[in-house]
């Protein structure tokens, strides 16, 4: 006789293992996506007009990807590294931070490569909103690439620096993280808005 309750037991602990590893849980997620392409678009499928819209769906997934951690290192890190004790400031600076800010940094260029062949399909409302959108992204995008991301080595001691050196570049990290996490909100209204609104 068959046990269902060990047999269902020993599933669920085979998902729970598969899904320990992150990249299991994400090629998990694209391939229900995968199923709903299927039902949903297979007439699509042969037609063009579908790479528009697959890569808009690219586009705010690599989007949500970046945003998130803007969000994390504005809402949780920054204001909670203060209140760490100083033991344990490492457990941060060395682990979390760099694995952080390399989703943070490739999400960005994933999202405005995406958006470029988003613009470049033809499926996309080019309207004063989506430009004053892709204005403000590509701003944050330098800001990532060129100002948070090469102070934010030297804070975290990933190239040398002086100590009140390594103090001005975090500041200046901060600020910048900061000045994106302010630009993000008019960025994404613009973003979410473009493709409905009529005229402008
Ligand atoms: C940085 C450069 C960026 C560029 C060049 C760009 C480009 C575009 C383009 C061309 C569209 C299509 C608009 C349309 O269908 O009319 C779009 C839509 C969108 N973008 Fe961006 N984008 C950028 C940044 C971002 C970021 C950071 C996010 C964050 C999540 C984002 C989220 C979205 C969303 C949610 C949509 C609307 C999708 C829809 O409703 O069809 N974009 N973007």
């Amino acid at each position: 006789m068959v046990d269902i309750n060990e047999t269902a037991s020993n599933l669920l602990e085979k998902i729970a293992k598969y899904l320990e590893k992150p990249y299991n849980a994400m090629a998990l997620g694209g391939g229900i996506a995968f199923v709903i392409l299927l039902l949903y678009h297979t007439r699509s499928l042969g037609g063009s007009y579908f790479f528009g819209p697959f890569f808009t769906f690219l586009h705010v997934v690599s989007g949500i990807t970046w945003i998130g951690l803007l969000y994390y290192f504005n809402l949780v890190q920054i204001p909670t590294m203060p209140k760490v004790p100083p033991e344990l400031k490492p457990g941060v600076g060395k682990y979390i931070a760099p694995e952080a800010l390399f989703w943070y940094r490739w999400a960005m260029v994933a999202t405005v490569a995406t958006g470029a062949i988003v613009l470049m399909s033809g499926a996309a409302t080019v309207n004063f909103t989506l430009i004053t959108g892709i204005v403000l992204g590509l701003l944050m995008a330098f800001n990532v690439w060129f100002i948070i991301w090469p102070n934010q080595q030297k804070a975290l001691g990933l190239v040398p620096a002086e100590d009140d050196e390594k103090m001005r570049s975090a500041r200046l990290a901060m600020l910048t993280s900061r000045a994106n996490f302010v630009l993000s909100v008019p960025m994404l209204f613009c973003m979410v808005t473009a493709p409905l609104v009529a005229g402008g």
